[in-house]
């Protein structure tokens, strides 16, 4: 693994990699260029080809190439490392014996998904009525067909299969790309096929759709080896560029809406598909943009939809607005068959997310009543507590208590009176704490890193220096390298449960030791009550 990454550093360098997403200048023995996270307004952005390292002073982020690649790409170490590989041209399995099976599997996994493709896009050609239902009743043009690989999977049970087979795949290798039900014949029979396809443009799953009306309307490929529905973002690879160039992203909730919206010339739309948003959604996204804006439904699944996401991403420097002007269709979809324009000035006109909720709930509520206000402020409080900005969170009392006819003050005594905090003893054995903390960060990291397969539901941040990259190294190979995937991975969901709740309680013994400092700070004690709060709550 080291060796790999040794290998791939000398073959690239790294203003090559660099210069494929910024354009850098030569200022001495370094360059320059701006910063891709876009905060910067003078060059920021530093790379030492000697050093082979980059630092960007606006973002205050650095490390090599891989970091560079992971941040900006918005993936993990071992995409990273995959991706980089491609393009050095070096054999990752030549290098890691423990990976070699699992690569090999994913490759033919992506092999024969490749080609199952190319078969559905030929089928979707040969009938007519289907090329009738996708040309016309959904409206999508040559090109959009084309660039999406829409495609159809014929209703005999096994015609993908006996395709297969001839061609020299196994069952079990379909199976493992998620094309086959639990009978062994085709998982998707007479539906329009939409691929999934990851940032590198490779066919990783499909969603399928019946054609009439029935149940299920879609059809997804599990989970699979490629296939991962929580860190799966529809759209993504066909998104990201117009993404950096918006420099704001949309995310709609059908699949469906992304291919219209890019139809439409609204290309940094993307879906989480077939699953609501995820922290890791979030995360790969906050790498692209900042300025994040949903376009889900306007009903009650939508609402919560959107409040769900506003405490995801209240720690995460994101700024959600919400997309809602539908001019009365159900979907976006809807709205550019009936006129593209109106998306577009729709996208252009969002609203921040708890202004909209804000609203929503006023709507909803009457505010005039005793029971409407203790409603209102109860739910209002509830969301502004999800912010982490404390100037952002003041705006929003303010706002709130202009709304209720009621003092900032009056809300803020709403706040402590209903705190659980008080009960709350501070924690002893906070050496004993810190050392399990310790131990399973370097479990987890080094599972990360060196794990394969079985460290994809670990996020952790990585770690920059190399010496600290090799005693992971060998904690992994000490313990974990000989323990079989489906075991390790069974492991890792147990240590990350652990991981969560030490560093929840952790975090929360350091607060409540604070608030004892401040005891006599009424506005200091506030804000780490509602830290507190929020840690026991989440
Ligand atoms: P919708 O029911 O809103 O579908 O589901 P849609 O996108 O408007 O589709 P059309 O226009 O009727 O074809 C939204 C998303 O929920 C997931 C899919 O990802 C879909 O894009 N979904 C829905 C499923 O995964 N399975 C289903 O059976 C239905
Ligand atoms: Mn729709």
């Amino acid at each position: 693994m080291e060796d790999a990454k040794e290998e791939i550093k000398t073959r690239l360098s790294i203003e090559d990699v660099v210069g494929q997403y910024i354009e850098l200048k030569r200022a001495g023995r370094t360059l320059k260029g701006r910063s891709p996270w876009g905060v910067d307004k003078t060059p920021s952005f530093m790379v030492s080809p000697e050093k082979g390292i980059w630092h960007d002073f606006s973002a205050n982020k650095g490390g090599d190439v891989f970091s560079f690649v992971m941040e900006v790409e918005g993936i993990s170490f071992r995409e990273a490392l995959e991706k980089l590989a491609a393009q050095a041209g070096v054999e990752l399995q030549k290098y890691s014996v423990g990976d070699k099976k699992i690569a090999q599997k994913k490759a033919r996994a992506k092999e024969v998904l490749e080609l199952a493709t190319k078969y559905y896009q030929v089928a979707l050609m040969k009938n007519k009525s289907v090329c009738e239902y996708v040309f016309y009743k959904r409206n999508m043009s040559r090109a959009t067909v084309k660039e999406f690989r829409i495609g159809y999977s014929p209703s005999v049970g096994r015609a993908l299969k006996a395709f297969l087979e001839k061609k020299g795949f196994s069952k079990n290798e379909m199976k493992d790309a998620g094309l086959l039900n639990q009978y062994d014949g085709d998982l998707f029979r007479g539906r329009m096929m939409v691929p999934f396809i990851d940032t590198n443009g490779q066919v990783i799953g499909y969603t399928g759709r019946i054609l009439g009306d029935g149940e299920p309307k879609y059809l997804n490929t599990p989970e699979t080896l490629l296939f991962n529905k929580s860190r799966f973002i529809f759209g993504l690879y066909h998104a990201k560029e117009a993404i950096r160039r918006n420099n704001y992203i949309v995310i709609v909730e059908g699949n469906m809406d992304v291919i219209s919206s890019h139809q439409a010339g609204v290309r940094q739309t993307v879906a989480t598909s077939g699953t609501a948003m995820t922290e890791q959604h979030l995360k790969i996204i906050s790498h692209l943009t900042n300025d994040v804006r949903l376009a889900y439904d306007g009903d009650d699944a939508g609402v919560s939809a959107t409040e769900r996401a506003i405490n995801i991403a209240g720690n995460m420097g994101i700024n959600l607005s919400v997309i809602s002007d539908y001019h009365g269709a159900k979907d976006p979809d809807e709205l550019i068959q009936k006129d593209p324009e109106l998306w577009k000035k729709a996208v252009e006109s969002c609203k921040p997310a708890v202004d909209w909720l804000l609203d929503k709930y006023e709507e909803k509520l009457d505010l005039l009543s005793a029971r409407g206000k203790k409603e209102y402020s109860d739910i209002a409080m509830k969301l502004i507590s999800y912010l982490s900005d404390p100037v952002v969170r003041k705006h929003y009392e303010q706002n709130v208590a202009k709304r209720l006819d009621v003092s900032v003050e009056d809300l803020q005594q709403k706040k402590i009176s209903t705190s659980t905090v008080k009960r709350l003893k501070p924690i002893k054995n906070k050496e004993s704490q810190a050392k399990r903390v310790k131990f399973l960060e370097d479990s987890l990291m080094a599972i990360m890193i060196f794990g394969g397969e079985a460290g994809r539901e670990i996020n952790l941040e990585l770690p920059n220096d190399e010496v600290r990259i090799e005693e992971l190294s060998l904690i992994y190979d000490t313990k974990y390298k000989n323990q079989p995937t489906g075991e390790l991975k069974k492991d890792v969901k147990d240590m990350l449960k652990q991981y969560q709740q030490e560093t929840k309680s952790a975090k929360i013994a350091e607060l409540t030791e604070e608030l004892e400092k401040y005891e006599d700070d009424d506005e200091k004690s506030k804000d780490i009550l509602r830290e507190i709060q929020k840690l026991q709550k989440g």
